[in-house]
């Protein structure tokens, strides 16, 4: 079956037999642009029985495996029947949240003061994070995500060891520290000051470095002073190639709170406006309940609403529109958002995000949802030339998946007809075990955790 453009893309060099180049023949599915609905197949190349050359953590050559298979002379790993897609990307998760996750809450406020800011604290360890950042990106690559943009805590040693452990494994990984100074413990506090100077020293250290960027990471205005958002503006302004992430209109209970906070401002965004926040580098967890007003301004500005569906159904905080944000031209993508979300798995969490939309009256075809995984999340990041797609030249970040992993969904897939219907089927019953590989930079990973804890 062939669907969509095919027969590959982008130039590669011809390049006589070189013990450096790995070829993955396989199905495989990449995606050009967004879908306009579930017939647009000249969104997406398919290739039934494709050829993938990598060579020096790259994508040389993609295309019809009996052409790659000339043009490239390489080890060939064969992944058919399964489907290999570019790696996938969660664009909002807190790295150290992994031993949040599950924790009974009756809202976000609740769940941050009595499990969150607790848990937090044992981030002041560099030690506590080492072992964690060896579990985080484990288990990233168990659920076939190959890039991530992370929260860590308030300490500086924390996005020492998310980086270094991300640098060691050579995956694209975006991050950083919280500023956060007031309406927390004490213990989870910085200042304007040091918030300021360790930002700063993180950014010099790590942004740009191999495949690291940083984030400047206000966690959201209840927890930063004006003083320190003025340290935003500040860092902004000098780092302008930085990413800025933080929290936006996840839950009432939040947004009334930002509103007794900053009264001076017409709504919550507003604030964020006024310390110049906004922009295409700045991506605002949730942003569920945005008046139209805030939902132009995001749009005019260019920046992501990052919609995280497990996350706001576990917490009860809100129903994000797709429809809504799409139409009004402002730019979003989908993420997990461990650990107020429940599951580190993109297919999951797609699945999630599909549900959200049945009660909001919309349909998410299959191919939107797997845009969203990879090209889109990749575009909302700006990284569509690095990764996101399997274009020659790309990372070579890719997951190879088996859309009838367990003995149900093999049953299922004995009734799927379709390429979209097997995407549906992946994104409903499908979660870390239907990860058959994982590549990093052209490096299988999945495979070798066990082994050698990579
Ligand atoms: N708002 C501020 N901090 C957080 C957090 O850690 N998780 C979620 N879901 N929302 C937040
Ligand atoms: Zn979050």
């Amino acid at each position: 079956m062939v669907q969509g453009s095919h027969g590959g893309y982008g130039t590669a060099v011809l390049t006589n037999k070189d013990q450096n180049i790995k070829i993955l023949r396989s199905r495989a599915l990449s995606f050009l642009r967004r879908p306009e609905g579930p017939d647009d197949h000249d969104a997406y190349v398919f290739i039934e029985d494709a050829g993938l050359a990598l060579q020096g953590g790259r994508i040389a050559g993609f295309g019809e495996f009996g052409e790659i298979s000339k043009r490239f002379d390489g080890e060939i790993t064969d992944h058919r029947p399964y489907l290999l897609l570019p790696g996938l990307i969660d664009p909002h998760i807190h790295f150290v949240q992994m031993q949040v996750v599950a924790s009974y809450a009756a809202n976000l406020l609740e769940w941050l003061n009595k499990y969150t800011f607790v848990e937090e604290q044992r981030f002041a360890d560099p030690l506590h994070g080492e072992l964690v950042a060896r579990e985080f990106f484990d288990t990233l690559i168990r659920h076939g995500t190959t890039s991530a943009v992370a929260y860590c805590s308030v300490h500086k040693a924390s996005a020492e060891v998310f980086f270094a452990e991300a640098q060691r494994r050579n995956m694209l990984m975006i991050g950083g520290k919280c500023l956060m100074d007031r309406n927390c413990p004490k213990a989870l506090q910085d200042t304007a000051k040091s918030g300021y100077d360790d930002t700063r020293t993180l950014i010099e250290k790590w942004h740009g470095r191999g495949r690291a960027r940083y984030a400047i990471t206000p966690r959201f205005a209840i927890t930063s002073s004006p003083g320190q958002l003025e340290t935003v503006t500040a860092l902004l302004r000098e780092f302008p190639d930085c990413y800025m992430q933080t929290h936006l209109s996840e839950n009432v209970g939040e947004i009334a709170f930002t509103r007794e906070l900053y009264p001076g401002h017409q709504d919550y965004l507003a604030v964020y406006e006024h310390y110049e926040m906004l922009g295409k580098k700045s991506l605002f967890g949730h942003a569920i309940h945005l008046s139209e007003r805030e939902l132009a301004a995001m749009a005019q500005s260019g920046s992501v609403a990052v919609s995280c569906p497990t996350s706001n159904l576990f917490l009860g905080s809100g129903l994000f529109d797709h429809d809504r944000v799409m139409g009004s031209g402002a730019r979003m993508a989908v993420a997990t958002d461990i650990g107020g979300g429940t599951s580190f798995s993109m297919l999951k969490t797609m699945d999630e995000f599909y549900k959200i939309q049945q009660l909001n009256g919309n349909r998410l075809d299959p191919f939107m949802a797997f845009y969203h995984m990879t090209l889109g999340n990749a575009r909302a990041l700006s990284l569509e030339k690095n990764i996101g797609t399997l274009e020659a030249g790309s990372d070579g970040d890719i997951v190879v998946l088996d859309a009838g992993a367990t003995p149900e969904a093999a049953l299922k897939m004995q009734r799927v007809e379709s390429l979209g219907e097997e995407l549906f089927l992946l994104q409903t019953l499908g979660d870390d075990r239907a990860v058959v590989e994982t590549y990093v930079a052209g490096r299988a990973m999945k495979g070798n955790i066990s082994k050698s804890g990579v």
